[in-house]
């Protein structure tokens, strides 16, 4: 009896080897096709590498040995050419549009596609601007700035002529949608509404009115349409009720033009960053004219419910949210690339410290615990509530 216990316990253990031997050589392989290709792990990885892992827990607790094994081996198999290879196209004079290139990442990515040998055309908001007479300054020849509000059909048409006839019957191989505004970080019931009406113009309609004007530019070159979103418009975020909400229409917008334009053989990317230190926050200036603009656009009853007090506080979050954000621009850099000039872009790109993490809490666990973490991590004012919510508090306390 104790020899045959012996002879089961030493079966299992040979084929727990076995299972380890596949693992070992799986995970060195991948590890090593990763990170020679420098892959980020997306969700559908992660995804992928939790079910193989799954896999082999019931393939060896199961399955007899011989099938278990075969079919954890072809999983793993199957895995490794999933993960993608680097396959990158030539940028030496491709021709992109960017929108918004007067600072932050708009600038530093005419620049970086500039130094690749990209045919940059950097649209600016104010051509005589210093953002545009940097790009003029630093840059080779070949990139042209163009003058580009892209909340103004005017400009927008001009800008295309100017654009068409530079690039001629080669068409045009990108386009990013990078132009934004951010306004105010408030209770959505505060913000004012022409906050949500200019992040929508600009967010939103300044990019669709930017597609439908040079798609046709775009699908003859058969090229990429890539567009800047957030983490905001993926994931609700307390205080970005007006960014996030452009934003989530702009998410929607690209969905539905990448399956619309397959068929015309234009890729279509979206990008979700966190948070990096641009000019998006705005100014001091425009830090301390919020109190202002919400307490002159509030109704008195509002004004009452949520207290001076309350407002005045909440631009305490903006230099918070500065110091928060990263200054390497590099992944953001590294991902507009890829989404241009990779053979096989992703459909979705999240750059940023937790731009991934934060989705996944959001997608994946209940309501609840994503709430709770997100009034948490990013409620614009922790340490004091609206004046209401004060009073009731303190009889609560009281009574
Ligand atoms: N930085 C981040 O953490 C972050 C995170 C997620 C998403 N994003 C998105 O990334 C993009 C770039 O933002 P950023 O961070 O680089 O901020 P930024 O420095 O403020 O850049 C935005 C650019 O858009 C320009 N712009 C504003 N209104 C415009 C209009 N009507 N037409 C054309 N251009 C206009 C701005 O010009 P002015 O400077 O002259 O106003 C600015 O050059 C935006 O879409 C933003 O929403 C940024």
């Amino acid at each position: 009896m104790g020899s045959y216990l012996k002879t089961i316990e030493m079966d299992q253990f040979d084929s727990l080897l076995f299972y380890l031997a596949v693992s070992a050589v799986f995970s060195g392989s991948a590890l090593h096709k990763l990170m020679k290709n420098k892959v980020k792990m997306e969700h559908t990885l992660v995804l992928g590498l939790l079910s193989l892992l799954i896999l082999e827990l019931l393939c060896c607790f199961i399955l007899s040995d011989s099938l278990g094994l075969t079919l954890f081996s072809l999983a793993c198999i199957i895995y490794y050419f999933f993960i993608p290879v680097k396959d990158i196209l030539p940028a030496e004079s491709k021709a992109i549009l960017i929108t918004g290139c007067d600072s932050g990442l708009g600038h530093a990515l005419a620049k970086h596609l500039d130094e690749l040998g990209v045919l940059v055309f950097a649209g600016v908001l104010d051509k005589k601007g210093p953002g545009a007479e940097e790009l003029k300054r630093i840059c080779s020849p070949q990139l042209s700035l163009i003058q580009l509000d892209v909340t103004h059909s005017g400009e927008i048409k001009e800008a295309y002529i100017e654009v068409k006839s530079l690039v001629q019957d080669a068409g045009l191989w990108g386009i990013v949608h990078n132009a934004g505004f951010l306004g105010y970080v408030a209770d959505g019931e505060l913000i004012p509404m022409s906050v949500y009406k200019q992040c929508m113009d600009v967010n939103f309609i300044g990019a669709v009115q930017v597609t439908k004007m040079f798609i046709p530019l775009l699908r003859k070159a058969k090229g990429r349409l890539v567009s800047i979103s957030s983490m905001a418009g993926q994931t609700p975020i307390p205080g970005f009720a007006a960014y996030g909400a452009s934003k989530a229409a702009l998410s929607m917008f690209s969905a539905v033009m990448r399956q619309e334009l397959f068929q015309w053989g234009v890729k279509v990317a979206a990008i979700h960053p966190s948070g990096f230190r641009t000019n998006i926050l705005g100014s001091q200036e425009h830090w301390s004219s919020q109190d202002r603009k919400i307490l002159d656009n509030v109704m008195p009853d509002v004004k009452e419910d949520y207290g001076e007090d309350y407002i005045a506080t909440l631009k305490d979050l903006y230099p918070q949210m500065f110091i928060s954000s990263s200054a390497d621009l590099t992944p953001f850099l590294e991902d507009v690339c890829h989404a241009l000039l990779a053979r096989n872009p992703n459909y979705s790109y999240t750059p940023g410290s937790s731009a991934y993490f934060i989705p996944c809490l959001f997608r994946y666990f209940p309501i609840w615990v994503y709430d709770r973490f997100a009034i948490k991590a990013f409620q614009s004012n922790k340490n004091l509530l609206p004046k209401s919510l004060r009073i009731s508090q303190t009889k609560n306390k009281s009574a």
